[in-house]
């Protein structure tokens, strides 16, 4: 794992969370593209079985870590994979979105602002444990793994996707280099002015440098979960080719005014983007090596008496 950086302790590393993801919270679900709908729903249920490499049982109980708007409580719940759901995160902002995703979608979730280092939850309470795109940002992820477990019931699932990759994250710089570098062209080219300046997307700009502090090589990910204790761990890698061109693309929005950039681009982009998730799935992900792909997905079970799976 990449070190915290040692100008920040892990408490300002946990506050810079906090406000970074509460700013962030009234556009996240735009910004990413997070869907609800069918396509969500596959999206997760996609993930679900790539981490645990087999059909996914329905869970009776789960929590979510960094759940953030709901994107993967929302949908496992609505693709009938989990019967009750509580949902935490460390940014208020975040859960506040969560709660009127849930609303409008008319389902019930119990949400809980915590620290995943320090989850006010009672032992063996759920049977699945699980996050998306969120270990990246914890300081002591011993201690966080100490209490998944702690939480999880005897013979329960712990599951984490979308987590940073060393060496995917390195290769991703050569998109959004690349991106950088074209993007005057493509302003020209789609009739957008630059992005203008604001004081708030240069202080989100500051933070985004603190908040994410590491990135994995798969050993690393397997380690955490044997040394809390897991069992049968599992860790696989996805998204290559789709990564590279989201990145490419995501640098190239970010220069331009977004009030200017075409709805046809946005098509495009979103397209191409689950084009290639489908080439990486169909022809890379079961060719190559874990730590080559941008996401790294972690599947471990607790020791013990199955879980209440149906
Ligand atoms: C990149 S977002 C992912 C959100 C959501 N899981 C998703 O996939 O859309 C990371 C989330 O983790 C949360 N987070 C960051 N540090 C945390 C911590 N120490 N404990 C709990 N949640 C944390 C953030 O507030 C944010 O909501």
């Amino acid at each position: 794992m990449q070190p915290v950086p040692p100008a920040l302790s892990a408490e300002q590393i946990r506050e810079a969370n906090t406000r970074y993801h509460d700013v962030a919270a009234g556009h996240y679900d735009s910004k990413w593209g997070i869907d609800f709908g069918e396509l969500g729903q596959s999206q997760v249920s996609a993930k679900l079985r790539k981490a645990l490499g087999r059909e996914p049982a329905r869970f009776q109980s789960s929590l979510e870590i960094g759940a953030g708007t709901g994107y993967f409580t929302l949908n496992l719940l609505r693709a009938g994979l989990i019967d009750s759901a509580s949902a935490s995160d460390i940014s208020a902002g975040m859960l506040e979105t969560l709660g009127a995703n849930a609303a409008r979608l008319g389902l019930s979730v119990s949400t809980h602002e915590a620290d995943a280092e320090e989850l006010p939850f009672a032992d063996s309470s759920f049977d699945l444990v699980f996050g998306h795109a969120v270990l990246h940002h914890i300081p002591d992820l011993p201690r966080a793994f100490a209490e998944f477990v702690r939480v999880l019931r005897p013979g329960g699932t712990l599951v984490f996707a979308g987590e940073p990759s060393r060496y995917g994250d390195r290769l991703a710089g050569l998109p959004k280099a690349f991106g950088r570098g074209l993007a005057p062209l493509w302003r020209v080219a789609i009739g957008a002015a630059s992005a203008p300046a604001s004081v708030d997307g240069a202080a989100q700009g500051e933070l985004e440098a603190v908040v994410d502090v590491h990135a994995f090589a798969p050993a690393e990910l397997q380690r955490l979960a044997r040394e809390a204790g897991l069992g049968e761990v599992r860790v696989s890698g996805e998204e290559l080719l789709a990564n590279w061109f989201g990145w490419t693309n995501r640098t190239l929005e970010t220069t331009a005014d977004p009030e200017q950039v075409p709805w046809a681009w946005r098509v495009y982009a979103h397209r191409g983007y689950l084009a290639l998730q489908e080439v990486d799935r169909r022809l890379l992900e079961s060719r190559l090596p874990a730590a080559l792909f941008y996401n790294l997905l972690l599947a471990a079970r607790k020791p013990g008496a199955p879980a209440h799976a149906t």
